[in-house]
């Protein structure tokens, strides 16, 4: 009944509609639809009643709920109806949530998303910080018919269409890719992803691809430590508060779309899409993993999507997984 009211009050919006108008449209009790009515304020939808006139939607909160994200999809595989879409306001972390979900079948496609995480995992066993409202921390389960060797280059997809994404919704900002997956402006951090997958040797049960996006973060809901490595859309966005909503939807549109043609034509176009919006090639770079540091120019990146760094003798290594730091060169 609840998504039905919504859907009656955002049709009449800014006018009203009486309680008994949508009881008899819907072929419920009056008393269903105050229910209702109430638990929509609840949810942060600021609703008007009047006695004599009904009621009228008057805000409709920057929430992620799958109602307000599902109007402006044309998906494919992702999130291809409301069910697929778990909103939560709190979790430890969607991609935990998620992982539960995928071990009991959920299909391809699902998606969580949540107001706030309170144990955010980074890559590497870091923290990640996912404060109430500020930013869109969602996963996204995928089951892709493909060996376990082949997932880097889902991260490599989920980097190319969150800057994707940001271009379309910001074009003045200025967004790069640090390989493999940190989004930054300014050389601040803004996104960052974390892919988790449960597999055998040779085979892939599932992939969950974990998004975290700082979208309306004031300095001050940084550490001051963060604060010098990370920032926000809305402070790189001259403090203008950006839509969480419309930025989760042009997402998944973008992930379905990026997901569907390399299904179907292989790693070639998103290997492009994240070169074009990367800015980690040509740039010499100190790239730590478990191993080692090593310094030198950052060249290529393989089709696997492995990137390639020329050492001072000239000597090439793949790397397919540690950790870039930009070296800035003479005169920046
Ligand atoms: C990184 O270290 O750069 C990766 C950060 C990934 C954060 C996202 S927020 C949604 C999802 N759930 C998590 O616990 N982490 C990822």
């Amino acid at each position: 009944v609840r998504h039905k009211i919504l859907e009656l009050l955002r049709e009449k919006k800014p006018s009203y509609i009486s309680g008994e108008e949508m009881a008899a449209f819907l072929a419920v009790s009056r008393t269903s639809v105050w229910k209702s009515i109430q638990a929509l304020q609840s949810d942060g939808y600021v609703i008007e009643g009047s006695p004599r006139l009904g009621y009228r939607l008057l805000i409709i909160p920057d929430h992620l709920y799958p109602a307000e994200i599902t109007g402006n999809l044309h998906t494919k595989r992702i999130a291809v109806n409301r069910e697929m879409i778990h909103h939560y306001h709190q979790v430890e972390s969607t991609n935990t949530t998620l992982k539960n979900l995928a071990d009991k079948d959920a299909p391809e496609g699902t998606i969580v998303v949540a107001e706030e995480q309170i144990g955010g995992r980074g890559r590497q066993g870091r923290f990640w910080l996912s404060p109430p409202e500020k930013g869109i921390w969602l996963s996204l389960l995928l089951r892709p018919p493909l060996p376990p060797q082949d997932t880097p280059v889902f991260t490599l997809l989920a980097a190319a269409a969150v800057a994707k994404s940001l271009k379309i919704i910001l074009p003045e900002l200025a967004v790069g890719i640090k390989w493999p997956n940190d989004l930054l402006i300014n050389r601040r951090k803004v996104c960052g992803i974390l892919t988790e997958l449960k597999a055998e040797a040779e085979f892939l049960h599932y992939l969950v691809i974990g998004i975290g996006i700082n979208v309306n973060f004031r300095e001050k809901d940084f550490t001051p430590e963060l604060r010098k490595i990370a920032t926000s859309l809305y402070l790189e966005n001259g403090r203008k508060n950006v839509s969480r909503q419309r930025l989760t939807s042009v997402l998944l549109n973008e992930l379905d779309k990026s997901y569907t043609e390399l299904l179907s034509d292989g790693p070639r176009s998103i290997i492009g899409q994240w070169k074009k919006d990367n800015i980690t090639l040509g740039k010499r770079v100190v790239v730590k993993n478990v191993r080692e540091a090593f310094e030198g120019k950052a060249v290529d990146l393989n089709e696997d999507g492995s990137l390639i760094v020329e050492g001072k003798n000239g000597i090439r290594k793949h790397f397919h997984a540690g950790e870039v730091t930009l070296v800035p060169m003479n005169g920046g």
